[in-house]
């Protein structure tokens, strides 16, 4: 259970039209404190207008926590870069859901349960070829991720924690399948199925590379690499998916359709979507001597054009996951012989020239986890439609640690935003019409 603990009994004051409001102020363990106004409304009968919510706490939570300023990223407590270098992601996925980290016999018995569901219902199959070859994987990756309402219909009692946790497991083994389905499917290869001997990384790799006709040996350096990315973005708070799953579990809806609401939200390119379009960036840049031009463009207000992997609403440093995975990404290349990767040697230099910028520098614009993530991916051999996928899968982690905590939150109400309403005021029906209606 999460309690509310008031700052030192401290309050905030709010002033309006000489009438003062009162509101207890509750103390974060760590990070921003907040202002509780939930009784704002009834005292006053105004509402708060904060689009985008860039000061607005939706929730309490106590999964992750972000210092965008000092560039860290903790799950549970444990810093990011502890957990990317001596966990894996199964682990990781059971800190997010449980809030402690297993001991060796629990990880065991978790590791059986989740790969007890990798497999998919044989209705899956023929729901994919009812898809397009050339549909985007994250279409196919939504669509099916929603099908899965139909199948699973023993674990839908939302009240029921065994149903839930249930529901969860199936969510985050089965999401690895599907994804590597989607890819098979787009390149017109046969499904592969999973390998439960395998951890989730190798599994994954296997479904996505292995084919009928040849023995496919997985790369250790590979699979700690495709590991590291899954543990990287297994969870960021209350981004705009963790949100939407949020929102959408919020009535009480079916949790495969509260995933499936979060992949598509996921899908974005102001979210998920970056990463493909910071590798398409790099090679649009294509060689060193063009990078000044770029950074030109970046800096000119009248150009819409951005240094994709730049910048973060939270982050205001480093962000932590991107210094991680550029080591990872030095590893991966080196491994598959990619070593003077011209695209590599554009990300360095484009990364030195505007961390030494005025104008990134005064922004606080610093690389974010997508800069390397998609060169990483391109190295493994993913195409970069794929790459909006594989977050999605590790998301999977965050999303469901997040819908549990909201279901068992005490005061957990439907999520339901008021609005600064601007319309117009009451018309009477067929009075005067308007001859600008050409919609
Ligand atoms: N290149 C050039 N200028 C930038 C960039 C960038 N990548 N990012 C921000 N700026 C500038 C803006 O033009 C703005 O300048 P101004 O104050 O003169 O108007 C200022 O920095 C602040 O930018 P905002 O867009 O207001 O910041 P916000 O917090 O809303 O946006 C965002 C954050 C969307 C990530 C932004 O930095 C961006 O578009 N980055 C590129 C896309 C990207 O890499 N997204 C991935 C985010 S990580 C993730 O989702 C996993």
């Amino acid at each position: 259970m999460i309690k509310k603990t008031p700052a030192n009994n401290s309050v905030a004051k709010l002033s309006i039209n000489n009438k003062t409001y009162s509101f207890p102020i509750y103390k974060a363990s760590e990070g921003n404190d907040v202002i509780d106004i939930t009784k704002l409304h009834s005292l006053s009968g105004y509402f708060t207008y904060d689009p985008g919510f860039t000061s607005t706490a939706s929730c309490k939570s106590n999964i992750t926590f972000i210092d965008g300023d000092k560039g860290v990223l903790r799950y549970r407590g444990y810093d990011i870069e502890a957990l990317s270098k001596n966990s894996n992601f199964i682990e990781v996925t059971n800190l997010l859901i449980y809030g402690d980290l297993p001991n060796k016999s629990q990880l065991k018995k978790y590791h059986t349960l989740i790969s007890s569901h990798t497999m998919v219902h044989e209705q899956i199959l023929k729901f994919f070829n009812g898809f397009r070859r050339d549909a985007h994987p994250m279409a196919m990756m939504v669509g099916v991720m929603g099908a899965l309402s139909a199948f699973y219909q023993d674990s839908l009692d939302i009240h029921d924690p065994h149903q839930r946790m249930t529901a969860s497991r199936r969510i985050i083994a089965k999401a690895s399948t599907i994804g590597a389905m989607t890819y098979k499917y787009s390149i017109g290869q046969p499904f592969v199925q999973p390998d439960n001997t395998l951890n989730y990384s190798e599994n994954f790799l296997r479904m996505c590379f292995s084919v009928p006709a040849e023995r496919y040996k997985i790369s250790p350096i590979l699979a700690k690499a495709m590991d590291t990315i899954f543990i990287l973005h297994a969870d960021h708070e209350q981004n705009a998916s963790t949100s939407t799953v949020r929102l959408a579990g919020s009535s009480g809806a079916n949790p495969f359709a509260c995933i499936a609401a979060g992949v598509a939200s996921l899908w974005g390119p102001a979210h998920g979507g970056a990463n493909q379009a910071a590798l398409e960036m790099l090679e649009t840049i294509g060689v060193k001597r063009n990078i000044p031009l770029y950074i030109k463009k970046a800096k000119d207000k009248n150009d819409p054009f951005r240094l994709m992997g730049f910048g973060h609403r939270v982050y205001k440093n480093y962000d932590p996951r991107a210094k991680i995975l550029k080591e990872t990404c030095k590893k991966v290349l080196n491994h598959v012989g990619f070593k003077n990767d011209p695209i590599l040697e554009v990300a360095m230099e484009l990364e030195k020239i505007a961390l030494k910028d005025d104008y990134f520098i005064e922004k606080k614009l610093y690389p974010n986890v997508d800069f390397y993530s998609g060169i990483i991916l391109r190295a493994i051999g993913f195409p970069p439609e794929m790459f909006t996928v594989i977050f999605a899968i590790a998301r999977t982690a965050g999303w469901t640690a997040h819908w549990h905590e909201m279901i068992e939150d005490p005061v957990q109400k439907i999520g339901r935003p008021r609005q600064l309403y601007l319309g117009k005021k009451k018309l009477t029906y067929g009075k005067k019409r308007s001859s600008k209606n050409t919609r």
